[in-house]
């Protein structure tokens, strides 16, 4: 079982999206028993709530469904149980370094570390922002999803 954390600010715009489009990937190849995908804030402040209400809409449209997703905060034994500790941007890469048990070689890193080609390392945040805002964090975080999906099916099979 490969386990991927995926890790933004509030839990509710794009760690929970990648939640959903990295699921969707993996349920489509017939792989979801061989993944645990979660994901997780560095801030607390909206723990229990769904995905906000463009981020769910705006997936929906692509035929991701995020509604039974709830936020929550992360914790120093997520960053020890996932295999794959994936911050959004470098605030919260610097929030996890900070959480993290001295020693962990590899993790937690950049989401978009996994993407070179993509020429980004961050995926800016949509919240408070309007709807391409949200199509355009949903653009990066698909790319994304696909490039770390490449990598761990890849992975996977050599395990
Ligand atoms: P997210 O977006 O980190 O992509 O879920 C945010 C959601 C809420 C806040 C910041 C970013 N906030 O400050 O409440």
């Amino acid at each position: 079982m490969i386990g991927v954390l995926f890790v933004c600010t509030g839990n509710i715009c794009r760690s929970p999206t990648a939640e959903g489009v990295l699921r969707a990937m993996v349920e489509r190849e017939g792989m979801g028993g061989a993944f645990r995908i979660d994901s997780a804030g560095t801030y607390d402040g909206h723990a229990g709530e769904p995905p906000s209400g463009p981020a769910i809409a705006i997936a929906k449209k692509r035929g991701y469904d995020l509604t039974a997703l709830r936020a929550r905060p992360v914790t120093v034994e997520d960053i020890v149980a996932f295999d794959h500790v994936l911050g959004m941007d470098r605030t919260h890469l610097a929030a996890l370094r900070k959480l993290a048990p001295k020693g962990l070689t590899g993790k937690p890193r950049l989401f978009l570390d996994t993407a070179p080609h993509l020429g980004l390392r961050e995926v800016a945040d949509p919240w408070m922002g309007d709807a391409a805002d949200y199509e355009r964090a949903l653009d990066i975080i698909e790319a994304g999803c696909a490039a770390l999906f490449e990598q761990l099916r890849a992975s996977s099979l050599t395990a």
